[in-house]
């Protein structure tokens, strides 16, 4: 659905700007109005101006009006990683976890992914469906507008293609856009003894197959120690992008694999998690202008060390921010949670923390040039948070600031319009 409307005289629009993600300490860099007014027609940015009679012009259209009065616009904001789809829940790993039992241990005994394999395998398609439609209406609520969803609980060819189907399903109920990516290679089923029998298993058998039926944009590999080394990765993404899928890696999470290297080598488009990334790896995502998307609801989850968003950004890297949603490691979509880890233990500014949720997160999703920013021509994903100014957004630690998420110029209300506003 396409809207029409205008949001008139935003206290404060900040966004970055451009058609592709920012690199270094470009990403501080957002663009400011204060007391502009934004037109949307049919779902794309027409206007950001402040002339009465160009607003008045389109008012005569008999757009919808909104009051942007006290008010700042942003991006909607763009969760360039999850894990959306599964069955079941793992809330006694949690607890085990909490006792002290590591996360790698869990997994190597059996459970971790491969229960919720086991209970996505008996999940039907509609309970996917259903699971995947609530999830996305709580993350609209805090802003989040274009939600990547991986598959990789399936391992079998029928219940992956089941995980995909429902992606496509809520592509089409959800004003959430949903871009799909396959992670066939996110663990090695029991029956395989090698993880390169089973790497051959799907390059040949299933590949082909989410190719076919155009089920997946990208493909992502679980790249790591006592899962699949750089070799198995490398077979994987070659085959994949010999297909013609775009490419992304979960890299360096557990251990310094490597993982990035190989990101930059086949020129995959973003390199996700990165808690041990290598000074090399950091060089080599650079020159590949790879994406580094980073994760830090993982790492608090898991209580690991966070991902050097400082070295990386320092350094002149790409830096993108997502949840990892996902039934094991981060049971969380929330993006206030993510702006106050990557603010106050990352370290990031508010100003790279926007940019890494909107226009480098776009970028991870190859979409730069359509979402991510506030800019004439790009769709009409936008928020409007409850404050008058962006510096509102991580002082509220974990709250949800979003007043209106606003999507292909369609307005979602959320109930938290903020009296003290008007006390
Ligand atoms: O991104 N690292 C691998 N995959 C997920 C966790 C999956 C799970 O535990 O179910 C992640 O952290
Ligand atoms: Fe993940």
């Amino acid at each position: 659905m396409n809207g029409n409307l205008i949001i008139e005289n935003i206290d404060e629009i900040v966004t970055p700007e451009g058609n592709c993600g920012v690199s270094g300490s470009d990403m501080q860099n957002l663009r400011r109005y204060e007391h502009y007014s934004v037109v949307v027609e049919d779902g794309k940015i027409a206007a950001i101006t402040k002339e009465a009679a160009a607003l008045a012009a389109f008012k005569e259209k008999g757009h919808p009006v909104l009051s942007g009065k006290g008010k700042t616009m942003t991006p909607g904001y763009v969760d360039s990683h999850t894990h959306l789809i599964f069955g079941g829940y793992r809330p006694e790993e949690f607890d085990m976890r909490l006792k002290g039992v590591a996360y790698m241990e869990i997994m190597k005994k059996g459970g971790g992914i491969a229960n919720t394999v086991k209970m996505t395998q008996e999940a039907t398609l509609d309970h996917l469906i259903a699971t995947g439609a609530a999830r996305l209406t709580k993350m609209l609520a805090m802003g989040t507008t274009t939600v990547e969803a991986k598959s990789g609980y399936g391992m079998t060819l029928e219940t992956e293609m089941k995980q995909l189907k429902a992606v496509k399903a809520l592509k089409r109920i959800s004003p959430v856009t949903l871009v799909s990516t396959f992670l066939g290679a996110h663990a090695i089923p029991e029956d395989y003894q090698h993880a390169a029998d089973f790497v051959n298993y799907l390059n040949e058998r299933v590949l082909p197959l989410v190719k076919d039926e155009a089920l997946a944009e990208f493909v992502d590999i679980f790249c790591e120690d006592h899962v699949f080394n750089i070799e198995d990765s490398r077979m994987h993404l070659q085959a994949a992008k010999a297909l013609g899928f775009k490419l992304k890696l979960h890299a360096d999470e557990i251990v310094p694999l490597g993982g990035a290297e190989l990101a930059a080598e086949m020129g995959a488009v973003s390199a996700d998690h990165l808690l041990h990334v290598s000074d090399e790896g950091i060089q080599s995502l650079i020159k590949a202008n790879v994406v580094a998307t980073l994760l830090p609801a993982t790492a608090f989850t898991l209580r690991e060390q966070y991902a050097p968003a400082r070295r990386l950004i320092d350094g002149g890297c790409m830096v993108a921010l997502a949840t990892d949603f996902n039934p094991g490691s981060c049971f969380s979509y929330s993006m206030p949670l993510v702006i106050a880890l990557a603010t106050l233990q990352m370290k990031m500014t508010i100003e790279e923390v926007i940019t890494a949720l909107t226009l480098n997160a776009a970028a991870a999703l190859n979409r730069a040039e359509i979402i991510g920013s506030v800019e004439v021509g790009k769709q009409a994903d936008l928020l409007l948070h409850d404050f008058p100014s962006y510096k509102y957004i991580p002082y509220h630690v974990g709250i949800n600031t979003v007043a209106h998420t606003i999507k292909k110029g369609v307005v979602y209300t959320n109930n938290i319009i903020n009296r003290e506003t008007f006390c």
